[in-house]
This record gives C-alpha cells, structure tokens and sequence, in this order.
C-alpha cells in the first residue's frame, strides 16, 4: 500500500504579513474570505511561527477534540505573558490533568453557587455608582467588574488599600503583558523563548529586590516585569500568611491552593501558586471583557429581547420575593441569549493544538509541526448545523429543544484542555447584564441598524474594533431592602 505524505491544506497566496494582519484586524472577514475560496479547511502561515491549520470541518474538530495529550505541545501556546512555564496551559500529560484537579474544584456547581450572592453584590455597587450622562467604554466596565471579582474569587478582599492595590497591579501587568507589542515581539522570536525570557528578568528582579519604578521606558517588556514582580511579592506575603493561619476554613482559591500538599505531602512550590493564580487573572479576564462587549451589542440592536430579559429577572424576584443570584444564573432566557452572543460573536476565533508528529484528523494528514485550530467563529455560523437562519441573532434556539454537540458550540474550547473557568466565566456575564437589563437604559451608536463593528485582536481575544462606547441613560434605584434579605 502506497504511504500517504503529511500535506498542509490551502495557503492563501497573501504574504505571511498580510496574513498577520488578516488576523490582527478583521479577523472575522478574513475567515469568512478564506472559507469562501478553500472551504472549511485552510492554512494560514503567519512569520516566525509554524503553519497553523483552521478548521470548520466536524469530522476534523472531532478528532481534534479526541487528540491525547502526547499528541500536542501545549508549551507552544502563543500567549506573551510570563505566568510561569509550570502554568496549566503550557503544561503536557499527567502534569497537565493534575494541574487542573488543582482547579477544576474551585469552580463546581456547590463553590459557584456560594459566591453568586457576593458577585451580584459586587456587581450592584457598580451600577449603584453609574448616573445619566455617564459615558463607558463596556469592555473596559465590565473588565472592571472582574477584576473586582477576581479579587473576592482569589483572595476574599472586598475592600481596602490591600484589594486596590491587587487590583491596580493585575490591570496593570495584564495591559502591559499582553499588549500589541508583546505578541508581535512572541511572534518574531517565539512565544516560549520569549515567554522564557520574561520569567528570567522576573525571578533575576525578584531575587535582587528590585520591583521597579513603574516608569515606562525604551524597554517594552519592562513595565510587564516590574508589575509582575511587585504582584507576585504580593502573592508571596499572603501565602506565607495563610500558610501560618492555616485556616481550614478558608475556602478563597489562593488560601486553598496554598494549603494544597503534592502527593508526597509537601506544600506546592509558592512559585507555582503564584503561577496558577495570575495564571488565572489572565485566562478570565480579556476573554469576559470581549464577550461582554459583544453580548453588549447584541442587546443595543435587540431592545426586545432585552425587555425579555428583564421581565425574566423580575419574575424570579417576585416569585422568589427577593433577588436570589444563586437562581438568577439559571434562568434559561439569560442563558440562552448569551449562548447565542457566544455562537455568532465568539471571543476566541478558534483553539490551539500543536501537533508532535503527523496525525490524522478527519480526511487530513498534517504534519507535525504544525498546528489545528478548531474554527469556532465559522462553525458556530454554519447553515448545515444552525439552520438557514444562522446568521440571525435568535435566542430562541437554544430553548427549542436543539441540541448542539461539543464540536459544534464550542466558545470555551473543548476537550480534555476545555475552559476551566467556564462557569464562573458565565456567572459573572449573566449577573452583571441581568443588572443592566432590570435597572438600566444605555444609548449608544449599536442602536442604530447596521452592521456589526469589525473585530480586533486585544489581548488574543477579538474586540471590537474601537472598543463599545455607550452612555448610561437612566439608572433605576436598587431597592436595598433586598440585598439584605438575600444576603
Ligand atoms: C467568558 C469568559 C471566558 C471564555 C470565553 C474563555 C475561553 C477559553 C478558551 C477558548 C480556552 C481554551 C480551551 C482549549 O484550548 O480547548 C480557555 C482555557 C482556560 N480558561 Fe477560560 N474562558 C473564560 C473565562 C475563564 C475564567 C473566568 C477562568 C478562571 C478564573 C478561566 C480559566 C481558564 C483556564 C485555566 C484555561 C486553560 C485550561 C487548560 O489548558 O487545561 N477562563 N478559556
């Protein structure tokens, strides 16, 4: 029998700039450009990185989804930012699967459901601040909101110069560690390298005690280290505290992590709770800000369905005579118009697998060396799986009684490497626009019919391109006779 070579799928003729930039702004278009002359399958080769196949084509996603772990080389993830190479995300194998039963447990049904009252607080002391006139850039607002919760979620701080100064430091590192300029100079040298690099500077920086000036200078990277140095002292001090409390009734993740013992019985290395941490700030926060941007959109262009979401909310307060958080993020109307703002606005393109050697993936041999990417925006828009009105931003579908498979609906990746902050992720986008549905009128340039804005890269996450303005009509009172009775 003749062997069959390993053999790339179709590469665009664009030069491999015009490819980056393809992919940096107009992400969206330049899929659908490719889809339109090669089909499903295509390669893009962008400079000083392997070629990467994207793929629309099920029987290619499902086996991409079924890949082992000793098939792919998750160290050669793209992300700039100096985590820590132990972090989950780069980590292959039985590392990778203990790392994230470090993580997974802080994010089930029983510990989200216990915070969803603080994160609805949290939430509402946000828009108890807005006034008419305000103006926001949504991305940025609801970002904000994260990070508050991140910092309830990590370290059970609500208030203080100790949160804002956690919070000033993660903004911070993360604008600085991910910007533009940080994937470009990845991409020219090499993520990992690059990556590698970073973490050098970070522990030279740190054992010298030198946490920087904060000043901006020739340097790119240098603002990234000197934020990520006094963020990680930070970090330092409190798990050396908890470490000494040894309070077993702390259940804030960074308490846990510090108190968790390996299989030998030792203490995890501080360096890799510090990783797993700011590992966390990175994964849940451009990726909440960019979904919340677009699911913001969808709600300006769609006052109807957003009057149904509020008429839901206020169903289940008076049915339940208070506002109950904890039911709020199971309500299906929510739920489904956030599952579609996810379908057809994804803010991840697609997800990443490395390949060690050649490997069959559907009708495709690719060779090693090159990566698959599972196209989430265009497979999420195909007619063959969401009908003829795929295109159309309908809610409705999700509570038809269709069911979409993981290879299908997949804007939390998929497969033993799946989001392990997905629920959290969506439990804090539905309390903050179930606020916004019942209590405030937004006016903004998406209420006007037209197009969707076109898509940019920010923070490896796809934004829209000028960021979602929008200034805050009127804002009803919160009646504070429920937050008490529901806290
Ligand atoms: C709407 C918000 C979010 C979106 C859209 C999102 C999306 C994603 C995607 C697409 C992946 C890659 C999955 C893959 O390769 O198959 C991922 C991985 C990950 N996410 Fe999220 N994410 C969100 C929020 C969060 C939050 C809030 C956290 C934690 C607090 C989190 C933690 C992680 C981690 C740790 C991974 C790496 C998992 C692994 O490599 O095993 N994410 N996320």
């Amino acid at each position: 029998m003749a062997i069959r070579k390993a053999k790339l799928p179709p590469i665009p003729k664009d030069s491999k700039i015009r490819q980056a930039l393809g992919l940096g702004i107009g992400i969206w278009d330049y899929m659908e450009k490719n889809q339109k002359k090669f089909g499903d399958t295509f390669t893009l080769t962008l400079p000083g990185q392997g070629p990467m196949v994207w793929s629309a084509d099920q029987a290619v996603i499902k086996d991409t989804l079924r890949l082992k772990e000793d098939q792919y080389d998750a160290s050669l993830v793209q992300l700039p930012i100096d985590v820590g190479e132990k972090n989950v995300v780069f980590q292959n194998g039985k590392e990778h699967q203990d790392a994230r039963k470090l993580l997974i447990p802080h994010f089930t049904t029983e510990r989200l459901k216990n915070r969803s009252q603080v994160m609805h607080e949290i939430v509402t002391e946000h828009v108890n601040t807005w006034n008419p006139g305000d103006e926001f850039n949504i991305p940025r607002l609801v970002g904000d909101i994260t990070l508050d919760i991140i910092c309830f979620t990590l370290f059970d701080l609500r208030q203080g110069g100790r949160k804002d100064r956690y919070k000033e430091l993660i903004l911070g590192w993360l604008i600085e560690g991910t910007s533009d300029k940080m994937f470009t100079i990845g991409s020219l040298v090499g993520t990992k390298k690059y990556r590698q690099f970073l973490n050098k500077k970070y522990k030279k920086q740190t054992a010298q005690g030198r946490i920087g000036n904060g000043k901006k200078s020739l340097v790119p990277w240098k603002l990234a280290v000197d934020y990520k140095v006094q963020l990680a002292n930070m970090l330092r001090e409190d798990i050396q505290d908890i470490r000494t409390r040894n309070n077993k009734d702390e259940i804030h993740v960074l308490s846990i992590l510090a108190r968790t013992k390996d299989v030998d019985g030792n203490l995890l290395d501080v360096e890799r709770v510090i990783s797993e941490c700011v590992g966390m700030m990175v994964a849940g926060h451009e990726t909440s800000a960019a979904t919340a941007a677009w699911f913001f959109i969808w709600m300006q262009k769609k006052p109807d369905v957003l009057r149904k979401i509020s008429d839901e909310i206020n169903n289940s307060i008076a049915e339940e005579g208070h506002y109950n958080a904890s039911k709020v993020v199971d309500l299906p109307y929510i739920t489904a118009c956030l599952n579609e703002s996810q379908r057809l606005t994804p803010s991840a393109v697609g997800f990443i697998r490395w390949l060690k050697k050649d490997t069959q993936l559907g009708d495709y041999l690719l060779p090693a060396g090159s990566a698959i990417l599972p196209n989430i925006y265009l497979t999420q828009r195909s007619k063959e799986i969401y009908g003829e009105d795929a295109l159309e931003y309908r809610p409705e579908r999700w509570l038809e009684g269709n069911k979409y498979s993981p290879t299908e609906f997949m804007p939390f990746g998929g497969g033993r490497r799946a989001c392990v902050g997905m629920n959290q992720g969506k439990q804090q986008l539905k309390l903050i626009f179930s606020e916004i549905a019942r209590r405030v009128e937004f006016t903004s340039e998406y209420q006007k019919p037209g197009k969707l804005p076109r898509s940019r890269m920010i923070g490896g996450q796809t934004e829209p391109e000028n960021g979602v303005i929008a200034t805050v009509k009127s804002v009803l009172p919160y009646e504070q006779q429920e937050l008490s009775k529901s806290a």
